[in-house]
């Protein structure tokens, strides 16, 4: 098991396996994707090694991640070279929607077993101003039927001052009869977005106040809980996740180790340079790469620097699966 000198546990990966995105989100990439890397991903032999090195340090789960990672055309081969290897029983995805429609039953049949979508508003004009693209309408029909195919789904909308504050009564509303986990996002400040973070951060702190007083119920979190704060309703079919990282204690039940999408292992979204691994990969050095990883994770911090203003060397979140 992959254990940090604070005795946190890391069963957990995401993994990133394209920077490219279609979707030029206000707060990620406002101006579209730019190709500033080489773009050369990992390929489905270099994942397997990967993965099967991980499994063997003990991760269970595996979140793929982008960019947009339905972008890759072997995305079907590589979520069911995830599910197939020993050890791994949860296959996840996270995913701007845009192919979910399209493309669900063919992840589902691959072996995905729970998909998270972004949906920052309710509001088809207000989704298209903060996206750059009218999907709205595909992505919840592609919601209904990831939920049909008994997918979890989640939900992600980040919190913004100035696109869907007075959102939060119609995001309470749609949940009150979807099973789905809505997650409520602190915007994160990035190297590229600090002005729009200046602009746009909200708390969301007082959102938690006013879920209490309205009678949700928080979850009593364990030390590998993940980011999310969780909360519960009685008579709501889905639950609500704050994800706070300005919050004290937010690294504290941190689980999740990431690998960006050119093979660099990542300790936190918010550290510096990634650690090159490639070499194991290309090399199919397991062993090697086992060694290599617990190593490497005797560097991981007990917390990130964002509260100082300091986004280390993440320019945008893309870069790196979140
Ligand atoms: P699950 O617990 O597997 O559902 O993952 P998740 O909620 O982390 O998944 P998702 O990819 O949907 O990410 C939701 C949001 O949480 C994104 O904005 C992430 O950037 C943020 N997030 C996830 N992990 C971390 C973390 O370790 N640190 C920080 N600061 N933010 C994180
Ligand atoms: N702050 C908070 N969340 C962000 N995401 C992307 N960039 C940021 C940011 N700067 C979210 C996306 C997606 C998830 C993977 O990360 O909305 O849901
Ligand atoms: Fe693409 Fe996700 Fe960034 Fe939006 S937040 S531009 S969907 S990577």
């Amino acid at each position: 098991m992959l254990e940090d000198k604070f005795g946190r546990r890391f069963h957990y990966l995401r993994l990133s396996i394209t920077d490219v995105c279609n979707f030029s989100c206000t707060y990620c990439l406002p101006d579209g994707y730019a190709c500033d890397s080489d773009r050369d991903f990992l390929s489905l032999p270099e994942i397997t090694t990967l993965v099967n090195s991980f499994a063997k340090l003990g991760t269970s789960k595996i979140r793929l991640t982008g960019g947009e990672p339905s972008l890759r055309k072997d995305l079907p081969q590589i979520i069911e070279q995830c599910a197939k290897t020993p050890g791994i029983d949860h296959v996840a995805m996270t995913s701007n929607g845009y192919k979910l429609d399209k493309c669900v039953d063919e992840w589902v049949a691959a072996g995905l077993d729970s998909i998270n979508i972004s949906i920052d508003s309710l509001d088809p004009r207000m989704f298209a101003s903060i996206t750059g693209h009218d999907k709205l309408e595909s992505i919840l029909g592609g919601i209904d039927k990831a939920l049909t195919l008994g997918l979890k789904v989640k939900v992600n909308a980040v919190l913004m001052r100035q696109y869907n504050e007075a959102e939060f009564g119609g995001f309470l509303k749609w949940i009150k009869h979807m099973p789905i986990s809505l997650r409520l996002i602190e915007l994160m400040q990035t190297g590229d977005n600090v002005s729009f973070f200046n602009e746009n951060h909200v708390s969301g702190e007082p959102l938690k106040q006013q879920l209490l007083q309205q009678g949700w119920g928080q979850i009593i979190r364990d030390k590998a809980a993940g980011p999310a704060q969780e909360f519960y309703h009685p008579e709501y079919a889905g639950n609500i996740g704050l994800i706070m990282p300005y919050s004290k204690d937010f690294c504290s039940t941190c689980n999740r180790l990431r690998i960006a999408a050119t093979g660099k292992l990542h300790l936190c979204l918010f550290a510096d340079q990634g650690l090159d691994i490639r070499p194991f990969l290309q090399n199919n050095d397991e062993m090697g790469l086992q060694r290599e990883l617990v190593n490497l994770l005797g560097n991981k911090e007990a917390t990130h620097w964002l509260q100082d203003g300091y986004t280390g060397a993440t320019k945008h979140l893309a870069m790196l699966g979140g």
